[in-house]
């Protein structure tokens, strides 16, 4: 650890080591599975840019990039599934092999409606790929192609995950200290 917001850390859920061998593993298999075809990496920002970035240039194959923001209606730390797109794609995916690039994967609510607006487009194929999964990700019904972490039911920071826009600078992922949330 190396930065001043270490100290906001309480524990640290999956090191920065972790994260880099993951995504070695992760480049592996999507290079293996898109053999024939270029992939269309459609990152969903903030939290998904730190994987995107370090997932496309881990991929020995080319692919493609494009971002959309969207924003769930809901408290800091929960989502509700009423979503808001902030920024649309720049391009027609009509045709094309979308993977979809996501930072975590909580209720699904999220991803679960930006699979139907895409599918919408009709992309000739579209996964999803997402560093992170909690246990409530269950109860949504949205396949997930590809995950990088099983992590427990608590709020985590760090490598492009926020609380309140801060942490998403830190290189590995970690469970803030409930005095941040308290003052
Ligand atoms: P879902 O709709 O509940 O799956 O929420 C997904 C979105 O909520 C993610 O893309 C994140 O932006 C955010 N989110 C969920 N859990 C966490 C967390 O532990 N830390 C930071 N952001 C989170
Ligand atoms: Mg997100």
């Amino acid at each position: 650890m190396s930065s001043e917001l270490d100290a906001d850390i309480e524990a640290v859920v999956v090191t920065a080591d972790q994260i880099r061998t993951k995504i070695t593993e992760l480049a592996r298999e999507v290079d293996r599975d898109y053999a024939d075809r270029e992939p269309l990496l459609v990152g969903v920002l903030k939290g998904a840019v730190m994987f995107m970035s370090d997932l496309a240039r881990e991929l020995q194959r080319p692919s493609t990039m494009e971002f959309m923001a969207v924003s769930s209606y809901g408290s800091a730390t929960t989502s509700s599934g009423v979503v808001r797109i902030l920024k649309d794609l720049d391009r027609d995916i009509s045709g094309e092999h979308v993977l979809i690039v996501e930072d975590i994967i909580d209720s699904g609510l999220t991803l679960s409606w930006l699979l139907k607006n895409l599918r919408s487009r009709n992309p000739a194929t579209i996964e999803i790929i997402s560093l992170l999964r909690k246990p409530d990700a269950v109860k949504v019904d949205v396949q997930v192609r590809y995950v990088g972490f099983e992590i427990p039911n608590e709020f985590v920071v760090g490598y492009g995950l926020d609380y309140a826009e801060r942490y998403r600078d830190l290189p590995y992922i970690g469970r803030l200290r409930a005095s941040v949330y308290t003052g």
